[in-house]
């Protein structure tokens, strides 16, 4: 476990060493939301710089979070960008654009329009029967990984003009490849072509996982020096996703009688896991080839490079359990990418992309 006091160290450092531009989809609750708590309270009044684009649904709650930022960080500049929903890529298509027109219209120091960080939260898994969008996707996977992957390619001029590598962060399930009873679908990768075989929470789940994981890979290499791309486990906290009306009677029962002493004992409390997940944007987590750099800037190696879910050490893309050590993860993909998965999701995500994109209905 990487200690808390290293993580905090680290994440003083990053706000001290440039003007930060970070973009918060899914910050109006939860975890999104404990770590933006944890950049403005970082920054305070000694940080380089802060601009944040919090985009989300609820106006009410992105004016509260935007207070307390703003109270904690009152050189702040923090801006609600209000989306309908992100299940619609045409909505995250439209989102992306008004981001990219702001920064470009008011560059923020004056410098080059510029995203430092892109972090997402976004979603929850949708237990029961799949929900289809318009678009022809599950409501979740869109949640979870379609919209995250558009938002980084939409955003992906900005994220490169950065001086510095920038840091993308997905929160959901990395490290949990498996599950019982759970299977991968690689021919039915958007669970759509057969949802009532083939949809499941921990199907959901699976493929989730797999696909963030061989879709940064891919975005790392592509993009070497530039990018650094880390999903997240954050275990167990307790949020207001908890109380989500979808889940099961068995899960809101266990909740019931086991979540008080979970909250007391196995659940990692809000602030905590807010440091943690701004710590994934320190250079602990380097773009590919940049390891050398990535070790300076802890300042005196203080903690150590991570190793990509490639088994590449500092290899750009990662898969990080909540306590900021990478998830042994390689044995999961090795028959996968011998049979050309990684080619697989690639291709399918940007058939998806194309094909909602030009406006049409995705069918599997
Ligand atoms: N909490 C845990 O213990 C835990 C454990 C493992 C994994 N995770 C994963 O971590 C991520 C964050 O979880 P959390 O506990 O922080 O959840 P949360 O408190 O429910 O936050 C989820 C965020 O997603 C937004 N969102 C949901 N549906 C949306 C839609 N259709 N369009 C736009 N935004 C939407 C919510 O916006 P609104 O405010 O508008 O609802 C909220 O900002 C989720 O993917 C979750 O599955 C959580």
């Amino acid at each position: 476990m990487v200690q808390l006091s290293a993580v905090e160290s680290a994440n003083i450092t990053l706000v001290q060493l440039r003007p930060l531009v970070a973009v918060f989809v899914g910050a109006t609750s939860g975890i999104g939301e404990y770590t933006l708590l944890a950049l403005a309270r970082a920054h305070g009044e000694n940080g380089k710089g802060l601009r944040v684009y919090l985009v989300g649904r609820n106006a009410t709650s992105a004016k509260s979070i935007i207070a307390e930022c703003q109270r904690l960080c009152p050189s702040g500049d923090f801006r609600f960008v209000q989306v309908d929903t992100l299940t619609l890529l045409r909505d995250t298509d439209e989102c992306c654009k008004r981001i990219t027109k702001m920064e470009t219209a008011d560059p923020f120091g004056g410098g080059e329009p510029r995203i430092d960080i892109l972090c997402m939260s976004q979603g929850f898994v949708r237990f029961g029967a799949a929900e289809i969008t318009p678009e022809g996707l599950e409501v979740s996977m869109s949640l979870l990984y379609y919209s995250r992957m558009r938002f980084i390619l939409k955003l992906l001029p900005l994220l490169l003009i950065s001086p510095l590598p920038s840091h993308i962060l997905s929160i959901f399930g990395a490290g949990l490849e498996k599950g019982p009873g759970a299977h991968l679908h690689p021919t039915d990768l958007s669970l759509t072509k057969n949802p009532a075989a083939h949809y499941g929470f921990l199907n959901l789940r699976v493929h989730v996982v797999h696909m963030t994981t061989i879709f940064f890979e891919h975005l790392a290499q592509q993009n070497p020096g530039r990018l650094s791309l880390v999903h997240v486990y954050p275990g167990l906290v307790f949020t207001p996703a908890i109380k989500n009306p979808s889940y099961p009677w068995w899960f809101k029962t266990a909740v019931f009688l086991l979540g008080p002493i979970a909250k007391r004992t196995i659940a990692i409390k809000p602030e905590e896991i807010g440091k943690r997940v701004l710590f994934l944007a320190t250079p602990r987590f380097p773009a590919r080839q940049g390891a050398e750099i990535g070790s300076k800037q802890t300042g005196g190696g203080e903690v150590a490079v991570a190793m990509g879910s490639d088994g590449v050490k500092g290899g750009g893309a990662y898969s990080v359990n909540w306590d900021g050590e990478t998830n042994d993860i390689e044995r999961s993909y090795v028959k996968l990418r011998e049979q050309g998965f990684e080619r697989q999701v690639w291709e399918h995500t940007m058939k998806v992309f194309e094909v909602v994109g030009s406006g049409k209905r995705f069918e599997a």
